[in-house]
């Protein structure tokens, strides 16, 4: 029985300094990055400054320590074979104009030499479009409608040209549902119908590539515009439409009336009515 005891607790012991071991181990520090999710995104902006591209890749989980995390990439570059980003806080970035822009790099996670992670990518299928400028809001008061108009940055580039814009709007106050419009152009025109009447509007804009080759992700929104809507014209429940269509009526009728009497005396009094010969004076004549 004591013998059986003692057995028991010596496998005990064991499976204790087992199980401790793999705690304390030298290489924890490796131990412990490779247990945590090295998942990541990546963006690029053509042309950002001249002929130079950026790309931007942040861990997905903003938690991890990056402290000694590099982010490197390799392949699809021009005249070297890999390049290593910058670091910024927990942002990794690199502004070059060494991508080829045809075919996709390895963008790997290093810690020191080792890869931790890599994520195979396409330079010109994560393009990030550049936000909006500019939105101005006119008022057309002829039109009934207010006139959009936004600069796209992409219009003065080479490679993203053609991009879709979504602009949306809703009343400033109220947790009012944002209402979209999609365009390619950066112009449009909102229905004063559309809007209620006497009410700040709040309006904003954002782009995404739009193209065969470029492919990606919408860009931040613009900042935001504001334009106020006017007083209702048909204040007291007078309607302009009501009294120019009443006027217009009652012209025509006396236009028809008119015509009537000229017609009747020139055309249709013949017709229907046509002159008898003259008994007498056909007799006379004979
Ligand atoms: C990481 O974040 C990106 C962008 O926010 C997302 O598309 C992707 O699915 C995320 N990946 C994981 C594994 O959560
Ligand atoms: C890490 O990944 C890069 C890019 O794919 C590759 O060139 C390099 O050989 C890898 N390094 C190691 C140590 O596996
Ligand atoms: C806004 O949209 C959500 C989801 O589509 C909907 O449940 C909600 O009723 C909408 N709110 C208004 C004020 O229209």
């Amino acid at each position: 029985m004591m013998a059986l005891g003692r057995a028991f607790a010596i496998v005990f012991c064991l499976i204790q300094a087992v199980s401790g071991e793999s705690g304390n181990a030298q290489d924890g520090d490796l131990e412990d990055a490779d247990a945590d999710d090295h998942s990541f995104w990546c963006h690029s902006q053509l042309e950002v400054d001249g002929s130079q591209h950026l790309l931007t890749c942040a861990f997905n989980d903003s938690d991890i320590n990056t402290a000694n995390l590099e982010f490197q990439i390799c392949g699809a570059l021009l005249r070297v074979k890999c390049l290593t980003l910058n670091k910024l806080q927990d942002i990794y970035f690199i502004k070059t104009s060494e991508f080829l822009l045809i075919g996709s790099s390895n963008i790997c996670v290093k810690l020191g030499q080792k890869n931790l992670t890599c994520k195979n990518m396409a330079i010109n299928t994560i393009v990030k479009a550049e936000a909006p400028s500019d939105l101005k809001v006119v008022y057309r008061k002829e039109a009934n409608d207010f006139l959009v108009t936004f600069n796209a940055p992409h219009l003065k580039k080479k490679y993203l040209k053609k991009v879709k814009h979504d602009v949306a709007y809703r009343p400033a106050r109220g947790e009012s549902n944002w209402t979209h419009v999609s365009l390619f152009h950066t112009r449009t025109t909102i229905p004063q119908r559309k809007l209620r009447p006497k009410a700040m509007y709040e309006i904003k804009v954002r782009s995404i590539p739009h193209n065969d080759y470029f492919k990606g992700f919408w860009s931040e929104w613009s900042p935001s515009s504001t334009f106020e809507t006017p007083e209702p014209k048909n204040q007291g429940g007078w309607d302009p439409v009501l009294p120019s269509v009443t006027i217009l009526s009652l012209f025509s009728a006396f236009l028809l009336v008119i015509l009537a009497h000229v017609l009747w005396k020139k055309r249709i009094k013949p017709v229907v009515w046509p002159s008898l010969p003259d008994h007498k004076k056909t007799l006379e004549q004979l």
